[in-house]
């Protein structure tokens, strides 16, 4: 499968915490919707900036609320390198989004696949690598309540 084909929901990369896979699946949505206008009109910049602007404020809204949710459950005390490699991993994706909307300023258009090779590829392993890891300790925490 392409990297930048449209990212198809399944169990796999459900959390479990309800308010972290809602925004997920928001996320999916937004990535497919911006896949599928840019297969259907020539990729210029106005295009660019807008879906990246779009992505960029619904991923910080939704990182803070991941972020939230560890300092709620003592997730930065419980396990400390995990929430530091998951925030981080937060901070490299809005910085990447960032460079690539200076990119665009400049005259440096992203091709379809390329961006969305980007988007898709953190996302999905995002969600199964760490956001998982987080997911789990939360359910854990909220049964034992
Ligand atoms: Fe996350």
């Amino acid at each position: 499968m392409a990297g930048y084909e449209l990212i198809v929901w399944s169990d796999d990369l459900v959390t479990g915490v309800t308010e972290i896979d809602e925004q997920h699946r928001i996320l999916v949505n937004s990535i497919n919707e911006a896949n599928t206008r840019l297969s259907n009109s020539q990729v210029n910049a106005e295009i660019l900036e807008k879906i990246t602007s779009d992505l960029l404020s619904y991923a910080l809204y939704h990182f803070e609320t991941e972020e939230e949710l560890m300092q709620k459950y003592h997730y930065v005390e419980a396990q400390g390198e995990d929430s530091a490699r998951h925030q981080k991993q937060h901070r490299e994706f809005s910085a990447t989004v960032v460079a690539v909307r200076e990119g665009i300023k400049m005259g440096k258009l992203m091709s379809r696949e390329d961006l969305l090779t980007f988007l898709n590829g953190w996302l999905i392993n995002h969600i199964l690598n760490t956001d998982k890891k987080l997911g789990a300790y939360i359910v854990a925490k909220r049964s034992s309540q």
